[in-house]
């Protein structure tokens, strides 16, 4: 059974202290999810060491919301896979289409910072998805699986292991316009098929593939009925500890 993930990414939200207060509400209602579905919080870098010091010893796990793509040296803002690690991290987002979108963050660079992630022992969420634009042509389908292709084709079974996938359209997020359970799971489907063809069934049926975009304890239970639906990134519903504890309960 692959395992199921409610990870709330906070981009660019709360000061220090009301990160660590909202981590320890995230804590403290961490028990009533079930045992099988594990949870993240992706707090902005600034936080990560006392978020970290929070969630010892609890079910929720810690993740960056992006890493440089060097290892060290002189690049000045940047923020290194080892850094992260000795932060407490054991996971990191990259490839979120607002770093795509306002970053210039390319298929190639990720492919760099995957690899240093991996390497660095950390575990990926690597988001994909389409613009309103491209689903309006139609496009939705072949975005999804070249953005796919292009990141996680460079990499090997093993790897796959240590990565997750979430599929965000971009015009769902923040919006408060959800992506239908049936117009998200026929993505994940097709994500799923994508991997198999290069890794085979068993790595396919084993990779999480998580729903992102404008959800919410009002539409999660529907979303994460979808037999390709395994979890959910969510954006402002994870801002509160007793919406993002909500969804996590919706499986
Ligand atoms: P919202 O849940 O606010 O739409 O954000 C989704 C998202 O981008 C999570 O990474």
């Amino acid at each position: 059974m692959r395992k199921k993930i409610v990870a709330g990414n906070w981009k660019m939200n709360t000061t220090v202290a009301e990160g660590v207060a909202l981590a320890k509400a995230v804590v403290e209602l961490a028990g009533q999810t079930p045992d099988n579905v594990g949870l993240i919080v992706a707090p902005p870098f600034t936080h990560l060491c006392c978020v970290a010091d929070v969630l010892k010893g609890s079910k929720v796990e810690l993740s960056a919301q992006n890493c440089a793509d060097h290892e060290s040296g002189a690049y000045t803002g940047e923020v290194a896979v080892n850094m992260l690690a000795s932060a407490g991290c054991q996971w990191t987002i990259l490839g979120h289409s607002e770093r795509r979108q306002y970053y210039g963050e390319t298929d190639e660079k990720l492919v760099e910072k995957v690899r240093l992630a991996l390497a660095g022992g950390l575990k990926v969420i690597l988001c994909v998805g389409e613009n309103l634009d491209q689903r309006e042509a139609g496009k939705h389908f072949d975005v999804v699986s070249e953005q796919t292709k292009n990141v996680l084709f460079n990499f090997t079974a093993e790897d796959m292991k240590s990565i997750v996938i979430a599929y965000e359209p971009v015009w769902a997020i923040g919006t408060g316009k959800t992506a239908t359970a049936q117009q998200a799971e026929e993505i994940h489907a097709c994500i799923r098929k994508v991997i198999a063809e290069k890794f085979g069934e068993a790595v396919a049926e084993d990779l999480t593939i998580l729903y992102g975009g404008s959800c919410k304890p009002s539409n999660a239970k529907e979303l994460f009925a979808e037999k390709d639906i395994d979890g959910g990134l969510i954006g402002g519903a994870a801002l509160k500890a007793d919406s993002f504890i909500e969804i996590a309960k919706s499986f």
